[in-house]
């Protein structure tokens, strides 16, 4: 137990949030390793970045710690298989456009490293079909980022619902409003045909998922254009998603997620988001920008320092003890997935791998093979959007119908289009 032990990361996707998460993760684990009885003292390193032009990585390099500097950058079109054939990787993470992670994750697979995917995993459920069986037949974990569920205020959500304090869940709604800086100048490069929803309801879907369980049936969506591209382009500025549950006894629930990427830059939070679920016996209010701290600083709040923030994220700090520290469930969620593939490689005997492995995989707050729901509902948003986008709006998606396990009703169109053929 005494013997320090390595696990080697490397990174695909070096943009906003390496910074916010993944960077704050990696610096930390460079400083003080990761500790867990179960596998010892592990020194994790961020050893190798793989991208397209070497800039940002080389960027990172000049700011960052000393520890930190000895990352290998690996660039060019082929980036991602030298990087995981040369580099001796435990894992890997995969922080590209939305639309960009499936090609890269399934070569993370393949190559035999555990994999961890910012949301939204895949676009498709084929395509999460094909990650989930390569990582079973590879034995390797392949995990999801939904940082909302170790938010302490939904920790405190599912817990009540699990204790049956608050009971059947009826409705509610989600919003998720982003800035203009987003659509405007971060996504840029990715932003054209995308939209707000795929980007930031999976969030949402996935805690509503998660939290309450049930079987998806509907996925309907609406949506407007104008702003970050012409009004009758595929760029979408906001999205509106309605989501129909039915659960074991045959009861329903209902629930309308609202996101776009188009608020001021001068809003008093970075993004705005506040949800509200409806339950037998009570109601669940929640604020994640109103929490409570207001701040202002003449010349500075709200474009270069918010009003409200976010403490719990991944905060900035000065610690009581004197040391400088960024902390937050923003954070935390990278540090689990890497606990868990310390637990897989360091945390017993080889002949009993298997069983840590299948331990790991059951876990449904990351696992791929618990996306599917999630994954359903933005395929289906995707196929939506694009009708409207080509002159066929108002469409539904039923997921298990009898034509199939997702299926697109667009009106006036008398045959649906199946969208996935087997049953979720
Ligand atoms: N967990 C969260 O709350 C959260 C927040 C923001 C973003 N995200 C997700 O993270 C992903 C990245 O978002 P971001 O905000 O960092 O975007 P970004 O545009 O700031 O950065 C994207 C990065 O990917 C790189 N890239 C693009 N195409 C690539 C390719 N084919 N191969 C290798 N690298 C490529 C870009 O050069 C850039 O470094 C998105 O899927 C997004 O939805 C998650």
């Amino acid at each position: 137990m005494s013997e320090r032990q390595q696990l080697r990361g490397g990174m695909v996707g070096v943009g906003m949030i390496f910074d916010e998460t993944y960077r704050p993760f990696f610096e930390t684990a460079a400083r003080e390793g990761l500790y867990d009885r179960r596998f010892g003292l592990v020194d994790v390193r961020l050893a190798a970045i793989g991208s397209r032009t070497g800039t940002r990585a080389e960027a990172y390099r000049s700011s960052a710690p000393e520890e930190m500097q000895d990352f290998v950058s690996v660039v060019g079109p082929s980036a991602v298989d030298e990087m995981l054939s040369n580099e001796d990787l435990d894992f890997a993470c995969v922080a590209t456009p939305d639309d960009r992670h499936f090609e890269i994750s399934k070569k993370v697979l393949q190559a035999g490293k555990h994999l961890l995917i910012e949301k939204p995993s895949v676009l498709k459920l084929d395509q999460l079909d094909e990650l989930i069986k390569l990582s079973r037949e590879k034995n390797v974990l392949a995990k999801v980022v939904y940082h909302k569920l170790l938010d302490p205020d939904h920790k405190k959500l599912r817990t009540l619902v699990a204790d049956n304090v608050l009971q059947h869940v009826n409705n509610g709604y989600c919003t998720l409003l982003e800035p203009k800086l987003i659509s405007g100048s971060q996504f840029s490069e990715w932003i054209t045909g995308r939209n707000p929803g795929t980007y930031v309801a999976v969030h949402y879907i996935k805690l509503i998922d998660y939290t309450f369980g049930g079987r998806l049936k509907t996925v309907q969506a609406t949506g407007q254009r104008g702003l970050v591209r012409a009004a009758d382009s595929d760029t979408w500025d906001s999205v509106q998603m309605r989501l129909i549950y039915e659960y074991e006894d045959g009861r329903e629930a209902a629930f309308d997620l609202h996101t776009s990427w188009v608020t001021p830059d001068n809003f008093p939070g970075y993004v705005e988001q506040e949800v509200q679920f409806r339950f037998d016996n009570g109601v669940w209010n929640g604020h994640s920008r109103k929490r409570g701290v207001e701040l202002t600083v003449e010349g500075r709040t709200p474009l270069e320092m918010k009003q409200s923030i976010n403490n719990h994220y991944n905060g900035s700090f000065l610690e009581p003890w004197g040391e400088r520290s960024q902390r937050g469930y923003g954070i935390e969620v990278i540090e689990r997935f890497v606990r868990e593939v310390a637990c897989v490689e360091l945390g017993g005997p080889e002949s009993e791998r298997i069983e840590r492995l299948k331990a790991m995989q059951s876990l449904p707050y990351n696992d791929v093979d618990a996306d599917r729901q999630v994954v359903c509902a933005v395929q289906a948003l995707e196929a939506i959007l694009y009708s409207a986008a080509n002159g066929q709006p108002d469409g539904v998606a039923r997921v298990n119908d009898e034509r199939g396990g997702l299926v697109l009703y667009l009106p006036g169109k008398a045959e649906p289009e199946v969208l996935y053929e087997p049953r979720l």
